[in-house]
């Protein structure tokens, strides 16, 4: 399921990036929501792909953050993947995703690519 959408925030832009970038807070602030305590430990990434930055964040096995349960019941433990583009000055792509616990990684969508 693919969910295009957007969010108006009343902010200095920088804040957005910084909090978009560094995905670990949703382990703390989004806690059962967006993450959990499994996911604190995840496997980080960080390129840059022409003019843009990427980060993504892979979390192996983990507790399945409510928000995920809701779309995919049934499924106590998952496989949870982030990838978010930023390309300067304020443009911010973000995909999250979950699927079943695989014993190798899948790989992330490409992000690097144009929204199809
Ligand atoms: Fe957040």
């Amino acid at each position: 399921m693919t969910k295009l959408d957007w969010i108006r925030i009343k902010a200095n832009y920088e804040l957005v990036i910084d909090n978009l970038l560094d995905l670990s807070h949703t382990s703390y602030l989004h806690d059962g929501l967006l993450g959990n305590q499994d996911m604190v430990d995840a496997e980080i990434t960080v390129e840059q792909v022409g003019d843009a930055v990427v980060v993504g964040r892979r979390s192996m096995n983990s507790t399945i953050p409510g928000l995920f349960a809701i779309q995919m019941p049934g499924h106590p433990r998952v496989d949870k993947w982030n990838t978010i583009r930023w390309t300067a000055p304020g443009n911010l792509l973000l995909r999250s995703g979950v699927h079943e616990p695989a014993p190798t990684p899948r790989p992330a969508p490409d992000i690097t690519a144009s929204i199809s």
